[in-house]
């Protein structure tokens, strides 16, 4: 079996940009491919910002960091992942987006290229199937901010070999993380129970139950969260769990699922959390406020 050596990484936003970077500080020859020099740009900065937080802080050093930076390269070109060992896919959640970027691939690379994908909702066997290796795909899926959280759900579809999945599952502990094996069922095992409990937030936001700050504070300190569900939110992304619900609903049918009103009038209105400065709280300031959702009584 031809160990890993090299790897591609599809897309260069949050998710992208910090699979790059775990893999180039693991020892990887890392390709990050984007469609647009401006995404590589703000990815590149991303990665070099986080490296640089971590050598500050004292958990890598800063000779680690500059081999990490060697190890990386950054391409607008599909056919430069031609020689991949694995290739990890983080794009939009979009199946026809992503399946024909595995057409593309599934041309271009050799038989032993393992693909896999990071998608958080969407069913892995509807992507193997695009492809000609059902039998060498996979998913992987990393937890944001993805050089500090530990976990990757290794997600096992109906085509997956046994050798494929055992060489995803022994990557995935050369990354430094810790693997966990899922089955491919929407939302796997962490968004299954994280997403209701988020969207459950926002629902009682709306219903006037506590204050965004207050919601948060509650659940740090009564459960020891690091994050508050509200902030949490704002990491993630609203349009992401937007996102990521509608597909769960669309799967399990289930209210839970459903992203209540006030989410989705926030993200119609563009608030997105805290990659564009507004979410359940504002970001221009420093330390952030929560943000004035016009959920009182309207004066008259
Ligand atoms: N790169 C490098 N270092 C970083 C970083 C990054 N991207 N982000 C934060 N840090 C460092 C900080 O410099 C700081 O270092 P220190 O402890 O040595 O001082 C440390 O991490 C802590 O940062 P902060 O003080 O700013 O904030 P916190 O103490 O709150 O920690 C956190 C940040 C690790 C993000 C923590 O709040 C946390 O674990 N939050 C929960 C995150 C979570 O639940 N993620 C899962 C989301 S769900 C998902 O991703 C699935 C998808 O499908 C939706």
């Amino acid at each position: 079996m031809s160990p890993i050596e090299k790897v591609g990484v599809l897309g260069c936003g949050l998710m992208g940009s910090g699979i790059a970077q775990a893999s180039a500080t693991a020892g990887f020859t890392t390709v990050a491919r984007d469609v647009g020099e401006p995404l590589l740009d703000k990815g590149r900065a991303g990665i070099l910002k986080s490296l640089g937080r971590l050598v500050e802080r004292g958990k890598l050093e800063g000779r680690a960091r500059d081999a990490a930076s060697e190890r990386l390269s950054f391409t607008t070109d599909l056919a430069a992942l031609d020689d991949c060992d694995i290739i990890i896919e983080a794009v939009t959640e979009d199946l026809d987006l992503k399946n024909g970027l595995w057409k593309e691939l599934d041309q271009i690379c050799p038989q032993r290229t393992i693909f896999a994908s990071n998608t958080s909702s969407l069913t892995i066997a509807a992507m193997a199937a695009s492809t000609d290796r059902p039998d060498r795909f996979v998913g992987l899926h990393f937890f944001n901010p993805v050089p500090l959280m530990p976990l990757i759900e290794v997600v096992r579809t109906v085509t997956t070999s046994q050798k494929t999945f055992d060489r995803a599952y022994a990557f995935a502990r050369d990354l430094g993380k810790e693997p966990v094996a899922a089955t491919d069922s929407p939302g796997f095992i962490v968004n299954l129970l994280l997403v209701p409990y988020l969207l459950d937030a926002a629902r009682a936001l709306e219903r006037g139950v506590a204050s965004t700050p207050d919601l948060d504070r509650a659940m740090q300190l009564g459960c020891g969260h690091p994050m508050g569900p509200l902030t949490l939110l704002d990491y993630i992304g609203l349009d992401t769990v937007v996102r990521i619900s509608e597909i769960m609903f669309d799967a399990y049918r289930e209210p839970r699922y459903a992203a209540p009103p006030l989410l989705q009038r926030m993200v119609v209105a563009g608030f997105h959390g805290r990659k564009n400065g507004r979410g359940f709280y504002d970001y221009s300031v420093d330390p952030p406020v929560p943000s004035d959702l016009g959920l009182g009584p309207s004066k008259a």
